[in-house]
């Protein structure tokens, strides 16, 4: 596949339809449409929130939702098939190499190189070399089709996940997916209704929510220690210029979707810890949302820099506002700032803010103030809090997690992949997480084409919210 490539495939897949309207304008006018209760095309412009209200709509084939998250039978030995191994999937593939009661017996990648590289990882760590599937970019549906395994794992480009994750359990296999797990609201619920339909689990692998200073965090929540949670904020700030334009791995794809897409198209890294602290989809849950974006200028600026005159790269234009603000209200009425911002040159940075009314962690440096325990008006170092209040995971696992990526956060959501289906336990992410989390994508640009109007967020577990229970702490 081709990096600088506009043909119509690649357009399609970045979000332009059929008929030549851009992402922006199909969503405006879909929008509308929605609460006219039609796509006429024609849309009100004043019909303002009550339109932007039908993104809430809840698809008419849905079931009752359960009563509880879903535990499924535990399974001794859990058998995966891992689809995509290029940056990421490759990073995963070396976890779960060294996890006990786990094996990956299939590898899928259209790059054969890629599926032997991986296989090479498995067979050096001892264990037998697993089957390739390396047939093509729908040959993921043969794996799930015909392999005997319990999990199918993926870390392909976006617009494979959703795909993939409904192929592995309309075969009886459970999914985990990288992030985001969709990035439109139909897909969103798509998985949570075949989850729902074929009883097996849609995991999210949001490896942020395992960092040591999140659940640092978490843990000086759960204590009590910030006192209620009211507000939060995060995001994803990370210069991707170089990335978004290579001619390999993520280059030959994620910028396309920069090409028609304007909003926050990455929020689970922010949005998965600050869920986790402020009980989304267990006690409250994501309500509305407004979004802005910047003008589209870093992108353009990289290209010009980088490349010649004359060149492909140089002529492409990007909808992407390089700043992108989201605002999410709870049905609580708790506010969380969510912000994506990826072609402006800065370091990197989550933000990772957690404010209650006895207290405040903030990251990038973390530090924490505690009214009646910090200084008066100062912050301390949360490096100081380690002794005191480390999360289980991290006081079991920092040995075993040294040298894994993203500082050892990524060795821990596998391992507690493996952990809960191996023991019939509930996933720490559900479908209706990856659900609420991945709708900011659709959401946020909904808002933006529609002048920042409030967006409702469907209710994924149609009232469960209020009853199911908070995330414990768990262990390893
Ligand atoms: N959680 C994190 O910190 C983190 C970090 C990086 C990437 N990611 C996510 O991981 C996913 C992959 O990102 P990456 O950086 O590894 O990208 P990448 O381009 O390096 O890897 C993608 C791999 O998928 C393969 N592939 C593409 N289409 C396929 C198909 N239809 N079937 C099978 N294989 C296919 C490619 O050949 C490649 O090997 C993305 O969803 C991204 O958002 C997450």
């Amino acid at each position: 596949m081709k990096s600088d490539r506009k043909d119509t495939a690649g357009r399609a897949a970045a979000g332009f339809d059929a008929t030549g309207l851009d992402r922006r304008d199909f969503l405006k006018v879909g929008a509308l449409g929605v609460a006219a209760g039609a796509v006429t095309g024609c849309g009100d412009p004043g019909a303002g929130q009550d339109a932007l209200a039908g993104a809430a709509t809840v698809p008419g084939t849905l079931t009752a939702p359960p009563d509880h998250p879903l535990a499924a039978p535990a399974i001794d030995h859990v058998r995966i098939g891992y689809v995509g191994v290029g940056g990421m999937g490759t990073a995963h593939v070396r976890n779960l190499v060294r996890i006990d009661g786990c094996a990956i017996t299939a590898v899928c990648d259209i790059r054969e190189a890629h599926a032997e590289r991986a296989a090479d990882i498995v067979e050096e760590a001892g264990h037998p070399r697993p089957a390739l599937y390396t047939g093509g970019e729908t040959d993921f549906e043969r794996l799930c089709a015909e392999a005997d395994l319990d999990l199918v794992y993926n870390a392909t480009p976006w617009r494979w996940h959703v795909p993939i994750c409904v192929a592995a359990m309309e075969n009886g296999k459970h999914a985990a997916t990288e992030v985001p797990a969709a990035y439109t609201l139909e897909d969103c619920w798509k998985l949570v209704e075949t989850a729902e339909r074929t009883g097996r689990h849609c995991a999210m692998m949001e490896n942020v929510n395992y960092g040591r200073a999140e659940l640092l965090c978490l843990s000086l929540v759960r204590q009590g220690l910030l006192g209620e949670i009211l507000h939060a904020e995060c995001g994803y700030l990370h210069d991707l210029r170089g990335i978004k334009f290579a001619d390999e791995g993520e280059g030959l794809w994620r910028r396309d979707h920069s090409w028609t897409r304007n909003g926050n198209l990455y929020p689970t890294h922010g949005l998965g810890p600050v869920a986790n602290c402020m009980d989304i989809n267990r006690g409250d849950r994501f309500a509305t949302l407004v979004s802005m974006s910047s003008p589209s200028r870093g992108l353009q600026e990289w290209a010009a820099a980088n490349y010649p005159e004359g060149h492909a790269k140089r002529a492409e234009t990007f909808a992407l506002g390089d700043v992108n603000g989201s605002l999410i209200q709870t049905a609580l009425g708790k506010t969380i700032y969510v912000a994506h911002d990826t072609n402006l040159p800065r370091p990197y940075d989550r933000i990772n803010k957690v404010q209650g009314t006895r207290g405040i962690f903030q990251g990038y440096p973390d530090r924490v103030y505690i009214e009646g325990r910090s200084p008066s008006h100062r912050w301390e170092e949360a490096e100081t809090y380690y002794d005191e209040f480390e999360h289980p995971l991290w006081q079991a696992l920092r040995e075993a997690s040294i040298g894994a990526g993203h500082g050892g956060m990524d060795f821990m959501e596998d391992y507690r992949l493996v952990k809960c289906l191996r023991e019939g336990l509930p996933l720490d992410m559900n479908v209706y997480d990856a659900a609420a989390l991945s709708a900011v994508c659709e959401l946020s640009e909904i808002s933006v084409a529609n002048g920042s109007a409030p967006v409702e967020f469907p209710d994924f577990t149609r009232g469960k919210w209020r009853e199911w229970a908070p995330w414990p702490v768990v262990g390893a």
